[in-house]
């Protein structure tokens, strides 16, 4: 089963995108995340075992599964994850990833500190905005423990100071003034049945200029989209609002879950920027850092920070 602390990864999957940025990202990792990622499996053997761990809907599985059929390697492609994931449904809006879902196993609703794989199986691991989710020390121990000898692990982490967490900053502070308004608060109280429609659609009227004014202010599309369900609901009466509960519970749930999925972006973000030694564990679990830099994504924006281990013989 996929946690509480999965649900909103679960959610997003089923959404069926394909990276975890798709606001940064309309296909696949490119430009230079990809080159990176490139440069590693050209390093690999002709039938190399690859795991992706947090790997979502496959993104960096399908770049691996791609660059193996492209270069008539053999590759054996596994993607681990804690949530729910819908490769299927990803495959159905990006239409050119689907040809290379067929050699990745995903195993999912499986946290990689409680996934279990024989001591040895992987030549390679890795890990695209993922493994930083992770509990760090349980994680490098596994990752130790299931590199073959003289096997690799590379990971591409966030990067603290990117624009993509500027971004998310600036989101954050939206969410926080939607609850501070009290807009959040009266969608779940109408929809537990604690206030009735009377009381809803006024606080949402009431609550329409302000949002009009702050929506334009920051330009914000999760604003303009609680403003349109504000304006909307002061027009509807109290039949028209029962037969569309299923779309305030829709919208209720896109924005719970979207700001946990916000926090949890942040968080993680927030723990490597206070250390940023952050990956010692995976030294101390007995590998060894082969080098580490920032990857400037189209030469300008900070999109990461790549790291390159091997397990010695
Ligand atoms: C930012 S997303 C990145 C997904 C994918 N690598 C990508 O770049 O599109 C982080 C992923 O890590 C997964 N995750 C978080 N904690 C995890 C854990 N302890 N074990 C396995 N997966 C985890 C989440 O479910 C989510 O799918």
């Amino acid at each position: 089963m996929a946690s509480g602390r999965s649900e909103h990864w679960s959610d997003f999957w089923a959404s069926g995108a394909l990276t975890s940025l798709p606001q940064d990202f309309s296909g696949n990792y490119d430009g230079e995340l990809a080159a990176f990622w490139q440069r590693e499996f050209e390093a690999l053997p002709p039938s190399a075992r690859l795991l992706d761990v947090c790997t979502g809907n496959g993104a960096l599985a399908v770049l691996a599964a791609e660059y193996s059929a492209r270069q008539a390697r053999s590759f054996h492609i596994t993607g681990l994850d804690a949530a729910r994931l819908q490769p299927r449904r990803m495959a159905e809006s990006h239409p050119e990833a689907a040809a290379f879902l067929e050699p990745i196993r995903f195993i999912d609703q499986t946290p990689l500190e409680s996934a279990s794989f024989p001591a040895g199986q992987f030549d390679f691991i890795m890990s695209q905005y993922g493994i930083e989710y992770c509990d760090w020390p349980r994680a490098a121990e596994r990752v130790a423990r299931w590199l073959s000898s003289g096997g690799c692990f590379s990971l591409v982490a966030h990067a603290a100071d990117s624009a993509m967490i500027e971004r998310m900053g600036r989101e954050e502070a939206e969410y926080d003034w939607l609850e501070q308004q009290g807009l959040m608060p009266a969608l779940a109280q109408w929809l537990a049945a604690e206030i009735d429609a009377t009381v809803f659609r006024q606080s949402m009227a009431a609550l329409q200029p302000v949002l009009e004014r702050e929506a334009k202010k920051r330009r914000s599309p999760l604003l303009a989209n609680a403003l349109n369900m504000a304006v909307a609901t002061a027009r509807m009466d109290e039949a028209a609002m029962q037969r569309r509960e299923q779309d305030f519970r829709g919208f209720h749930q896109q924005l719970r879950l979207g700001r946990a999925r916000l926090r949890d972006f942040l968080r993680v973000n927030r723990a490597i920027a206070a250390d940023r030694q952050w990956y010692r564990p995976f030294l101390e679990a007995g590998l060894r850092l082969r080098d580490s830099g920032d990857i400037l994504y189209r030469g300008r924006h900070h999109a990461g920070r790549f790291y390159r281990f091997q397990k010695d013989d």
